[in-house]
């Protein structure tokens, strides 16, 4: 399949092709150690050179919040060797998966990985692998990113915040740990994910405002996938759902809009709605 269309890979084939990169790759470069030189750069930027990294299930989690299509440009800030960057390009239909990573070794484990996949025929969008500095680097291009912020200052989290929601194309922002206090980003959500350093770890989802995030993203916060089960044939109702994920406590300045979905599947006394449209009343965005 070419890069550009849409890619399915099952899970299985996903876990042998990382089980051969962890092998070929990951231990025959020297795993997580990196040279002090590029220690101390990551270092001076207020990053921290500790390695870990997003699990295969996490990334489910990222792609399912994320809510990319076929327009969405995703971003890891600090991708390390691009397990990430790899998965996102191989399981969904984003124009392209970018990692911009300042260790160069690092680096070098993720090109030798794409390159891996590359000559096995895996099905990938394209993938960029970008030597940058987050502090300083252009976030101008990305949609849809992810940091684990667990890594990374108060500093260098605040840094990027900003320069986010100065981005035009700034969709959504998906982190590891809950940034510290700033008035740049809305948190929406933050729901279970698994890392390699804890697998009962969190990931938070930001947006610019609630009047600028997309609705598909919502939907997933507030839904299970996109649909949710409501009592009676409404299309227009407050929202006051039984989800699993934890709500924020904006709710009456929310108009929710709901389509029943064509193919009216019923659960009781419920029917199945499809999320269309949230109006933002209000002081929302404070
Ligand atoms: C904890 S790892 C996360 C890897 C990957 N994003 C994941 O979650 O699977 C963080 C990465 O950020 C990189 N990093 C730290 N400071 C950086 C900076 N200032 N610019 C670019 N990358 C940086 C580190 O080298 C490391 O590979």
């Amino acid at each position: 399949m070419k890069a550009g269309s849409s890619c399915v890979t099952s899970e299985q084939q996903l876990e042998d092709i990382y089980d051969l990169l962890d092998q070929e790759i990951f231990f025959s470069k020297g795993g997580y150690v990196i040279p002090k030189r590029e220690r101390a750069k990551i270092d001076a930027t207020g990053g921290d050179a500790t390695y870990g990294e997003v699990q295969a299930s996490g990334v489910d989690v990222l792609l399912r919040h994320l809510a990319m299509d076929s327009s969405s440009v995703f971003v890891d800030l600090g991708c390390g060797r691009g397990r990430a960057v790899l998965q996102v390009a191989m399981h969904s239909t984003v124009r392209k998966a970018i990692g911009i990573e300042l260790s160069e070794s690092r680096l070098e484990q993720a090109e030798a990985a794409l390159e891996v996949l590359q000559q096995q025929g895996v099905p990938l969008q394209p993938v960029e692998l970008r030597h940058a500095d987050l502090s300083s680097c252009s976030l101008q291009e990305g949609s849809h990113f992810y940091l684990c912020s667990t890594a990374f200052g108060a500093g260098i989290c605040r840094s990027l915040a900003e320069r986010l929601a100065a981005s035009p194309n700034f969709q959504v922002l998906v982190t590891s740990r809950q940034l510290p206090t700033q008035p740049y980003l809305y948190n929406v959500s933050q729901v279970p994910c698994s890392f390699t350093y804890g697998q009962n770890g969190r990931a938070y989802i930001y947006v610019k405002s609630l009047a600028a995030a997309p609705v598909a993203t919502l939907a997933r916060v507030w839904c299970r996938d996109g649909v949710c089960w409501l009592p009676g044939s409404s299309s227009q109702l407050q929202l006051g759902l039984s989800v699993d994920e934890p709500l924020f406590d904006t709710r009456p300045v929310l108009d929710l809009k709901w389509d029943r979905s064509g193919e009216v599947a019923e659960k009781g006394q419920q029917q199945q709605h499809v999320l269309q449209e949230v109006r933002v009343f209000g002081d929302a965005e404070e």
